[in-house]
């Protein structure tokens, strides 16, 4: 499942020893092992093998280019929801033809700019959007292909801030203007309308609520049919749950048994969106223990990572396994896990039993490879973490720790006079 493993009561990931990397790096980082990111894509490929699909790493779960370019050399296409991103990706190495492009904002700039790279699909996210799309192609003289976001309005268990498949939120478009649009497809010249795109929401740990989406967008691929409309993409996004505590979610294969068949009968080109699956256990952060502090009512481990490095705690109430990354097998009491930000959300774990560790532990938050860095932020002035790759004996700094100049980058002390 994942190469971080202790042997001889110290953690490592893959052939390196965790704490050997502290030496060198210091405290925060993140640290990812390139055995698990790379087995994680391959083991979809497998299971997905009959359909040959493109799968599009979403990008947004983790955008570090060597994380990006380790996916790419294997075939990966890329999932892209910004001209950042887009940007990154092709500096990577992308192929464009590869490249497809969500987002429900997505504006001019950034429009012609995808246009320029020749870019596969833009999944388009409403009506206006389109016309947008239409226009700028047209003062650029270019043909573009777009797929429509359908939001299929199926039930998806999972946190409220990542469930996307339902009309309460701003995802996609409902079927009914869907199927307006493919039928005034002529209003949109310069957009050859070719696919249909779907993502229900993220960390779905059962084939339920995928099956069910799909079930409602090949039956709407097949009316379209029956009214002499054809198209020859059919994305079917993330979403794709992982373990953080006690999960049992579907494995690739188990996915895949499920939906290939319904997919296989649509004779479509299946396109893919993975993110979490594929990074979210190839990453850990490695934090050191500054301070324990008891004051009566809780017990508290102060480490020097916060919620600006890792907001998921906070954000989602997300669970993270923690380790010491030196087996301490002394007993276990509860702590709150938090970090030194002016915020009561700044925590990585309430009430989680922990061995009395001490300052200058370190600590590993376990399966925080996905939207932990790509969500980090400065807040509190706080230099973003430095990255780590592993990749069997080797381990190299793949974004170094910001500097106080990167901190103040861009800022000007105003001048009146
Ligand atoms: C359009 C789209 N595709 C793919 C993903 C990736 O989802 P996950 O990381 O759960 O696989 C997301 C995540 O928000 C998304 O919005």
């Amino acid at each position: 499942m994942h190469d971080f493993k202790f042997k001889n009561d110290e953690l490592y990931c893959e052939d390196v020893k965790v704490s050997s990397i502290v030496k060198r790096v210091g405290t925060p980082f993140y640290l990812y092992s390139y055995k698990t990111l790379t087995d994680h894509f391959l083991k979809i490929r497998k299971a997905f093998l009959k359909l040959n699909p493109i799968i599009c790493f979403a990008m947004k779960s983790n955008g570090n280019l060597s994380v990006i370019k380790s996916l790419i050399d294997l075939g990966a296409g890329i999932d892209i929801v910004s001209m950042g991103e887009l940007r990154k990706a092709l500096i990577a190495g992308a192929d464009p033809q590869k490249i497809v492009f969500a987002s429900v904002g997505k504006t001019e700039e950034e429009i012609s700019f995808a246009i320029e790279s020749g870019i596969l699909l833009f999944n388009v996210e409403s009506e206006p959007e389109l016309t947008h799309i239409n226009l700028i192609a047209k003062r650029m003289g270019k043909k573009v292909q777009a797929a429509l976001r359908i939001n299929p309005d199926v039930p998806a268990p999972t946190h409220e801030y990542i469930n996307t498949g339902s009309l309460k939120k701003k995802f996609g478009i409902d079927l009914r203007t869907t199927r307006q649009i493919f039928k005034a497809q002529k209003k949109y010249p310069y957009v050859k309308i070719n696919g249909v795109h779907i993502h229900i929401g993220s960390q779905i740990t059962s084939s339920t609520p995928f099956v069910g989406a799909i079930k409602k967008v090949t039956a709407f691929i097949e009316d379209l049919k029956k009214e002499g409309i054809d198209i020859e993409y059919l994305d079917i996004g993330g979403g794709l749950g992982i373990i953080y505590k006690d999960e049992n979610p579907q494995t690739a294969l188990e996915y895949a048994r499920k939906v290939v068949p319904l997919l296989q009968k649509t004779g479509l080109k299946i396109i893919m969106e993975p993110g979490r699956f594929i990074v979210g256990n190839a990453g850990v952060f490695v934090t050191k223990v500054l301070y324990i502090k008891d004051n009566g009512v809780k017990k508290f481990v102060i480490v020097d990572g916060g919620m600006n490095d890792l907001m998921r705690p906070m954000l989602y109430d997300a669970y993270h396994e923690i380790v010491p990354i030196k087996k301490n097998r002394s007993v276990k009491a509860k702590f709150d896990v938090v970090g030194p930000i002016c915020e009561s959300g700044d925590f990585f774990a309430h009430e989680r039993m922990l061995p009395q560790v001490k300052s200058g532990d370190l600590l590993a938050v376990m399966s925080a490879g996905a939207y932990g860095y790509a969500m980090s932020s400065n807040y509190n002035v706080r230099p973003r973490v430095a990255e780590v790759m592993v990749r069997g004996k080797a381990f190299k700094i793949i974004k170094e720790r910001e500097t106080l100049k990167d901190l103040m980058k861009g800022e000007i002390i105003v001048q009146w006079s």
